[in-house]
């Protein structure tokens, strides 16, 4: 599916400010204080697990919720007393929230019909934002017609068609299987970079916001997280929160053995470790914490081979372009190591011996606290 896609149809987007938002639903805040900057043309993720309050933060960007405190402006303006369709954004809903029995060309015109589009500029304006989303052969069939992504393509054009300046995308790609969903996400954001438009989009998908995202806000209970590139995000994650929510962690209890300039070694699994001296947080000989180690650091070699540590499979799954093992270190704790493209052979079994080294560079401090 090719789509045809306009350069600049948009023009610059806007930058979207969130400050200081609170909205409570009775006394409970489902967003509690959250400032964010959605970058102009740029797409911003928020991404966190169910009830984590995205959806009520991109609602009352869009004007369907009222903030109980806070500010949102778009560009220079407050936008916190416009109606909805007085505001510069448009909203994809999850439910894509079209018109069953009007046609895709009547769906993606309905909105402009509302607006001073004059009516011989509609087919037009309709026909270049159906070809953005590559649905040019369905005009005339009627929505509730057609497949689930077929639908999400109409929702698409049908906000796309407004030339809004922010765009708000709210879990767009839900009810759609997973090939289509990872095929959706690239469209997606091939039209958002050639538009150059504003967007917030919402998942609670972390592979989604990795692969699509210039910045990606985590909620949790309605506050932030930590926001960041999705590298820094991945690499650098501020709290066990974010560290377990985004891909997969091991949390190890360690304890500081000895710092030595911009090394500190620390006692893991049993045995020590020299990993680099972290500016944050501050280390003092004893202290306790925990080493972020993803599941594609851990290195395993067989009994004979060298490695640091010993350890024992507990589980293995197999999952073709990698395996991923748990494995019980010599001093008792579990650690989950991922080992790419295994071959069948060569693969551990359970309860089989082997030895493991994690890698140092990559590992990571947090305080137990964090
Ligand atoms: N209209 C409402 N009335 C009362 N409580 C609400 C309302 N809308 C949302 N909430 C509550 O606010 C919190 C945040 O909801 P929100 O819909 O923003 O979550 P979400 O992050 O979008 O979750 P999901 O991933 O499930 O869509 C939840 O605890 C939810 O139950
Ligand atoms: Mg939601």
């Amino acid at each position: 599916m090719n789509m045809l896609v306009p350069t600049r149809l948009h023009g610059e987007g806007k930058p979207v400010s969130v400050e200081n938002l609170v909205k409570r639903f009775g006394t409970t805040p489902a967003v509690d204080d959250i400032t964010f900057t959605a970058a102009a043309g740029r797409l911003t993720t928020l991404l966190g697990p169910s009830g984590c309050g995205k959806t009520t933060t991109l609602r009352a960007i869009g004007g369907f919720h009222d903030a109980d405190s806070g500010d949102i402006r778009i560009g220079n303006r407050s936008v916190m007393n416009l109606p909805p369709h007085r505001r510069p954004t448009c909203t994809v809903f999850q439910s894509y929230a079209l018109f069953p029995h009007l046609s895709v060309f009547e769906n993606v015109a309905f909105g402009l019909r509302a607006t001073r589009v004059r009516r011989s500029e509609i087919p037009a304006r309709v026909g270049e934002a159906r070809a953005m989303v590559g649905l040019e052969a369905l005009s005339r069939r009627q929505a509730g017609q057609l497949s689930g992504g077929q639908q999400q393509r109409v929702a698409f054009a049908r906000a796309l068609v407004m030339r809004p300046e922010v765009l708000l995308l709210d879990e767009p790609l839900s009810n759609l299987d997973a090939r289509l969903r990872v095929q959706m996400r690239s469209e997606i954001r091939k039209i958002q970079e050639e538009i150059g438009v504003t967007t917030i989009y919402v998942t609670h998908d972390q592979e989604e916001a990795m692969s699509l995202s210039d910045r990606i806000i985590v909620l949790h209970q309605g506050r932030i997280e930590q926001q960041g590139p999705p590298h820094e995000i991945y690499e650098r994650p501020r709290t066990r929160f974010v560290a377990e929510f985004i891909g997969t962690s091991n949390l190890v209890p360690v304890r500081v053995g000895d710092l030595r300039g911009d090394r500190v070694e620390i006692e893991i699994f049993g045995g020590r470790l020299s990993v680099p001296r972290p500016t944050e947080p501050e280390l003092t000989v004893g202290r306790e914490l925990h080493a972020v180690v993803r599941p594609e650091h851990v290195r395993i070699a067989g009994q004979s081979e060298s490695g640091v540590f010993r350890a024992t499979v507990e589980s293995r799954s197999y999952l073709g372009a990698s395996a991923s093992y748990v494995l019980r270190m010599s001093d008792g704790s579990s650690l989950r190591a991922a080992l790419p493209a295994p071959r069948g052979a060569a693969l551990l079994t359970e309860r089989e011996q082997c030895t493991v080294s994690v890698d140092a560079e990559r590992l990571y401090l947090l305080p137990v606290t964090a």
